[in-house]
């Protein structure tokens, strides 16, 4: 497992402006980017059943580079991906998250939680984890935690995380790749297999593949822009 070089984040220093001036796109461009991507993005879907075919390594950690851009609270950048292809490593965690699940459908969810789930047709039984050939295991570092034992409050880490994973899966859909945020229900022992420290809690695991052959989605509805959108 390699370790991340530490990160010393910037913490009292004067305010220290440099330029911003992007090239401004022609309005007609925008416009016809805007409604590609719109219908580019239309067409993800969280898939559930992968091929073991291994994927490009480098689409994924390029995906993990645009997710790692994303704006966070104070730019603490609160955020650790832990990528994880060894097979053993994702038995362990398949094991784990299924021994919770069990007892997640087995009455921990509720039947109000249960019946929010039925359209999914999700249960406790995880081949995705072991199937897809990569997972993204996503923590959130709740504060920075210095080399010395040094540490210091992280700000909107909740927001700041769910950004970068909203990132990361336009950047893994748009590359043509697929996955899953998978929340397994609770995610301690996330921590236990990956041996992460303790400012690190995990927020999501996200298998990455592509789908199987005989893969099938729920036949969802997606609210219209009308339906989400006030305008004043
Ligand atoms: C925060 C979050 C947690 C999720 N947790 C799970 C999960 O534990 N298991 C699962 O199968 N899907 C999970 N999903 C996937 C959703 O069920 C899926 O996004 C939703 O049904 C819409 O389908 P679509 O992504 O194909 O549009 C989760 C999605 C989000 C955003």
């Amino acid at each position: 497992m390699s370790i991340p070089i530490q990160w010393t984040p910037t913490h009292g220093e004067p305010y220290r402006p440099v330029p911003y001036r992007p090239e401004r796109m022609p309005a007609a461009e925008s416009l016809a980017r805007a409604a590609e991507l719109r219908e580019r993005m239309g067409r993800r879907r969280t898939v559930r059943q992968f091929s073991a075919d291994p994927v490009p390594e480098q689409v994924v950690r390029d995906a993990i580079a645009c997710a790692a851009t994303a704006p966070s609270g104070a730019h603490q950048q609160p955020w650790t991906f832990v990528l994880v292809k060894d097979a053993e490593v994702r038995r362990s965690i398949r094991r784990a998250a299924e021994e919770e699940e069990r007892i997640s459908y087995d009455g921990r969810l509720g039947e109000e939680w249960l019946a929010a789930l039925r359209p999914l047709g999700t249960d406790e039984v995880k081949p995705h984890l072991t199937d897809a050939p990569a997972l993204i295991v996503v923590f959130q570092q709740r504060y920075w935690l210095g080399e010395d034992g040094g540490r210091r409050k992280h700000y909107y880490v909740d927001e700041s995380v769910g950004i970068a994973v909203g990132m990361l899966l336009s950047a893994l859909h748009l590359s043509g790749l697929a996955a899953l945020v998978h929340t397994p229900s609770p995610m301690r022992f996330l921590s236990e297999v990956l041996g992460r420290p303790a400012n690190e809690k995990a927020f999501a695991v996200i298998p990455v593949g592509y789908p199987a052959r005989d893969c099938r989605v729920p036949d969802l509805v997606r609210k219209t822009l009308e339906q989400v959108l006030v305008e004043v």
